[in-house]
């Protein structure tokens, strides 16, 4: 059974999600390009067993049935989304949006390099992400079919555009992303096995099989890097403060821009998010030196500054003319000093562990 939702808000069709999903902005899921001949040649033989170990369990494939839609998830959906406030639907319709872009993000990534390297172990994982992605995605499109509003996946691909990262920028970045959204998942997953009657669409029961394929994802970065220690000291500590900041920063951003998709779970939105960061600092303890020291209330106030300077932003880019253009960029002034006072707070240190691979307990 399949039903079909008129959308309320912004996004009317599936032109429209597929336009958003194409734009570029400070906060939105990006498209990335690498350098495939160093990705060629990584050396993963100094973490071999556990790298071996992994390589088993993706193919295993304990998740090869799990993103089926089932009958009963679609009568879940009729019965559910009629009953959403305006804001919530369109809150969650940006939410299906934006998380099927990340999925298929990473998708494409993976896939690009599986197709460009030779070595035999990259080749492999990347294939085996490549699959993951592109079920998670396809299962999230399914669901914004439900309102009209499939984004066009294909299209996607050959017209949104994609920044270049050098291959550590890959590592960091992705690994945060991978580790963050399994901690981002698992939050949520709790919170509705203890309040059901919140639980406002069946997706999120889907949540904890899926959020161990990207627990697992970063295990594979994690190793990649502990394979490779030059990328987790000197210098590069500096780029690996700057990939925590930035995505825990986008993310404060994020959430607290669209509050009602928290609150309808029982979930405020700060709290949410330090819990998730607590989660995430936790797991990168395996590979990163340092983490950031998030309960500091001079860290707190600043992201807190990041959002207000995010909101006023879009109030003067709603304005327009000389007078918008000027308040725009004084206050991507205020943004860049906030991040770089933020960047310079004190890190916690932390020694890494000579096992690598983590089970995702949480
Ligand atoms: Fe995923
Ligand atoms: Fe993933």
């Amino acid at each position: 059974m399949s039903t079909t939702l008129s959308p309320a808000g912004a996004v009317h069709s599936s032109e429209d999600a597929t336009r958003v999903a194409e734009a570029n902005t400070l906060l939105s899921p990006k498209f990335y390009r690498t350098d495939y001949a160093a990705m060629d040649r990584i050396d993963v033989s100094p973490v071999r067993a556990e790298w071996d170990a992994m390589m088993a369990e993706y193919e295993g494939d304990n998740n090869h049935d799990h993103f089926q839609r089932t009958e009963a998830f679609a009568d879940e959906v009729a019965m559910l989304m009629p009953r959403l406030s305006p804001e919530l639907r369109q809150e969650f319709i940006d939410f299906l949006i934006s998380s099927v872009t990340s999925e298929f993000s990473g998708c494409v990534l993976y896939n690009e390099i599986r197709k460009h390297v030779s070595n035999p172990d990259i080749k492999a994982l990347m294939g085996f992400m490549a699959r993951d992605e592109s079920r998670h995605a396809s299962f999230i499109n399914q669901s914004l079919k439900d309102f009209g509003l499939g984004v066009d996946l294909g299209g996607l691909k050959r017209t949104k555009a994609y920044t270049y990262f050098k291959p550590k920028y890959i590592f960091y970045a992705t690994y945060l992303s991978e580790k963050i959204g399994y901690a981002r998942y698992i939050t949520i997953f709790r919170q509705l096995e203890r309040h059901p009657e919140l639980r406002f669409h069946p997706i999120f029961r889907w949540f904890e099989r899926w959020c161990n394929d990207e627990f697992r994802h970063g295990e594979s970065f994690a190793l990649i890097m502990r394979a490779n220690p030059h990328l987790l000291r000197g210098g590069n500590t500096l780029w690996i403060r700057f990939f925590l900041l930035a995505v825990y920063a986008t993310m404060y951003v994020r959430d607290h821009t669209r509050p009602a998709l928290k609150q309808a779970m029982g979930l405020e939105p700060t709290a949410y998010d330090y819990a998730v960061f607590n989660i995430t600092s936790e797991i990168t303890k395996q590979v990163f030196p340092l983490t950031l020291d998030t309960d500091r209330p001079a860290f707190r106030a600043g992201l807190d500054r990041l959002f207000q300077i995010s909101q006023r932003m879009a109030a003067a880019k709603a304005r327009g003319g000389l007078v918008g253009k000027a308040q725009q960029l004084g206050l991507a002034l205020a943004g860049a000093g906030t991040f770089a006072k933020l960047y310079c707070m004190p890190v916690k240190r932390n020694p890494l562990p000579l096992q690598v691979r983590m089970s995702p307990a949480w």
